[in-house]
């Protein structure tokens, strides 16, 4: 397994393993590995080739006073990950040479931005989109693997890549999950063991939310409705929004006529925590 520093370096390698005829595809993160990037990993690994893995915790996507310092980060064990799930390269930049003095060009995906997680963290999806097209012409993947917990980000990524004309196939995977339902995410890390059972309010809510669309509800607001009432039980938990949408333009559904999204965001102690449920119709 090759671990690759340099922008030069990852280009070299890149350009090499094209020559040969191999398929490339990139699995983009931030770092401290878990189970859900292993599928990550697994489902890149599936679709053959060679497989690169990206770690960077990207500056550009933080606000000020979010968590980029506090971001947690653990190389070595994330090397071994890497190794375990048959990763070809890590490509490891800094952030010194992603952003070097003078950087001032950035991407917007304008509508979908705005949205959801847009509305409490303005300049969020810019630093995404930036950072992962940048990531896209320096390792020149043929196709790329995102977790759909991020679901905003998941979508956002693919119009980025239709509207600048991309070659690049946008591989979505399911989120994957603990034991008591909570979505896996690098900030899980940050909970104690009560705000972890605090934190099981949401996928819980989730379920509440499929109940009753199942159940032939297809008014969004009664819908959000019982789920806050369910998080309000939770006394460590707050809820940032809650909302229904459609699945492909992220605009708020006051009923629902055919699929639907349920997304969430709720704080528990310092983690802010987001998970979501595609409602097939
Ligand atoms: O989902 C993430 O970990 C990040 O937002 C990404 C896509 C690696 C960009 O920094």
């Amino acid at each position: 397994m090759n671990v690759i520093e340099s922008v030069a370096g990852m280009r070299g390698w890149s350009r090499e393993a094209r020559a040969s005829g191999e398929r490339l595809i990139l699995v983009p993160t931030m770092g401290f590995l878990h189970d859900g990037h292993r599928e990550l990993l697994r489902i890149g690994k599936r679709e053959g080739g060679r497989l690169v893995l990206s770690i960077f915790v990207n500056p550009a996507q933080f606000g000020p006073g979010e968590d980029y310092g506090a971001y947690p980060r653990d190389i070595v064990r994330d090397l071994k990950i890497a190794g375990e799930e048959g990763v070809d390269a890590v490509f490891v930049p800094k952030a010194e040479e992603m952003y070097a003095a003078g950087y001032e060009t950035y991407v917007e995906v304008e509508r979908l931005s705005k949205y959801l997680c847009g509305r409490f963290r303005p300049g969020h999806f810019r630093g995404v989109a930036t950072v992962v097209l940048k990531l896209f012409n320096v390792v020149t993947p043929h196709g790329a693997v995102f977790g759909k917990k991020d679901y905003q980000q998941f979508i956002i990524i693919k119009r980025m890549v239709k509207d600048l004309d991309l070659a690049i196939d946008i591989i979505g995977a399911e989120t994957v999950r603990e034991k008591d339902g909570r979505a896996m995410s690098s900030r899980n890390s940050y909970l104690s063991p009560e705000e972890r059972s605090a934190a099981s309010v949401i996928p819980r809510a989730l379920d509440e939310a499929e109940a009753q669309f199942l159940a032939g509800e297809r008014v969004g607001g009664v819908i959000t409705d019982k789920m806050k009432k369910i998080i309000e039980k939770e006394p460590l938990a707050v809820v940032e929004y809650i909302e229904v949408t459609d699945p492909d333009t992220l605009q708020g559904l006051s009923r629902i006529t055919g699929s639907a999204l349920v997304a969430i965001a709720v704080r528990v102690g310092k983690a802010r925590l987001m998970d979501n449920r595609v409602l097939n119709g």
